[in-house]
């Protein structure tokens, strides 16, 4: 490998909201990587520190045409200039896009369990969370398109926020679900916003597909928010992009992040963004294998020593879905438990929604050595459980 995933980097007193832990503690739940980000981004950064003035800013060509390139060559989808807008973030456009597309009682739909703060944009503002839990079968999740029908057609819901890939179930889903998502929102006059933030982090070998890129209709009728930031790291920078194609919508979004002031990028944001899209692909291929190879690693450890535990085979995401229904099925309880006797911090899987509170999710962008050390302490905290709970 080229770049030095196997690397420690100590991130404790550095200003980072994972590591903001006791010493004898092992954060594995935030949904940040531990690798170092990849050379070309900081030196990116470091030359545009290096201009002394530090002023405002905007969008320069340079970022519309690396957001457009990258998706070309890695996706096989075209996108129009035009189409594109900054945001500093992901969340603040699923907040702007909730305020402004829907009014207050409506219903906005997602399919739990599901990233937890498209919860927190619905509450916040006073819209309704209608959740339609996602099928467990067999150890994994399939939609259940006969209650997602049943909630679009519903008066009241004008609005589905969509995890293509989903986050903490890790699953990329297809052409045909997207298609048939896209028609079902499509007929019943509700907008889908996709967030596709995870989109890059998949298995080597698999593909995940753009949710407009589908067909026209899902085209048409989508809201995309995309970024850089979680596949090379740079969370803290704030920076990403809305790509909706259908103009009135377009318009409609423009207008209320302008109006919440989350439109304007910080003096890195684009940099860093440029930097990642055309140089960041060589050290992006080599994350995916080294953060799928922990993910296998993980799968094989917790068969042959926690058989109590399974794991929800996934083909994207750095975050592992444990199911923990054979140990407990109260997760705040189990996560609290396993923190307080061995140190191992994970997230409970009860705030994503739906069956979460039978799962734990586990963050494995970190180096090898760290995962053993938090598959270590998650195996002694089983047993401890075990042993004290029953
Ligand atoms: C599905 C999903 N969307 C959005 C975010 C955060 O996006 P941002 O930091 O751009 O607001 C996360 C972070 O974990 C996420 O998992």
């Amino acid at each position: 490998m080229k770049y030095p995933f196997d690397e420690t980097i100590n991130r404790r007193n550095s200003d980072s909201i994972k590591w903001d832990v006791k010493d004898n503690e092992l954060p594995m739940w935030v949904a940040d990587m531990d690798f170092a980000v990849a050379p070309e981004i900081r030196e990116a950064l470091q030359e545009r520190l290096s201009h002394p003035c530090y002023g405002y800013t905007a969008p320069q060509e340079d970022w519309y045409e690396a957001y457009i390139r990258f998706f070309e060559e890695m996706h096989h989808f075209q996108m129009e200039k035009e189409g594109l807008l900054f945001c500093t973030g992901v969340v603040p456009t699923i907040s702007s896009t909730v305020r402004k597309l829907t009014k207050e009682g409506d219903h906005v739909v997602v399919l739990s369990p599901v990233y937890n703060i498209f919860y927190n944009s619905i509450i916040n503002n006073n819209r309704v969370i209608h959740e339609v839990p996602l099928l467990y079968k067999n150890g994994e999740y399939e939609i259940d398109f006969e209650n997602l029908e049943k909630a679009f057609a519903l008066k009241e819901t004008t609005l589905f926020i969509f995890c293509n890939p989903a986050n903490p179930v890790s699953k990329i889903w297809s052409k045909e679900e997207l298609e048939r998502v896209g028609k079902l929102a499509y007929d019943n006059h509700v907008v889908v916003l996709s967030d596709e933030i995870h989109c890059e982090i998949v298995r080597p070998g698999k593909e995940y597909i753009p949710f407009a890129s589908i067909n026209d209709i899902n085209k048409n009728n989508c809201i995309m928010a995309i970024a850089p930031t979680k596949t090379f790291n740079l969370a803290g920078i704030q920076t990403s992009a809305i790509y909706i194609p259908n103009k009135e919508l377009r318009k409609k979004v423009d207008r209320q992040i302008n109006t919440d002031e989350v439109a304007e990028p910080n003096i890195f944001a684009c940099p860093a963004a440029v930097a990642a899209f055309n140089h960041g692909r060589e050290w992006l291929k080599e994350m995916r294998e080294y953060v799928f190879a922990n993910r296998d690693f993980l799968e094989e450890f917790v068969e042959e020593h926690i058989p109590n535990l399974s794991v929800v085979k996934g083909d994207a995401t750095y975050l592992v879905w444990v199911d923990i229904s054979k140990v407990s099925t109260d997760s705040k309880a189990f996560s609290a438990f396993l923190r307080e006797k061995t140190g191992l911090f994970v997230s409970s899987g009860h705030v994503y929604g739906g069956n979460g509170n039978q799962f734990i999710r586990i963050n494995v962008a970190c180096n090898r050595k760290t995962l053993i050390d938090g598959l270590t302490r998650l195996k002694e905290g089983v047993e401890l459980y075990l042993k004290e709970k029953n």
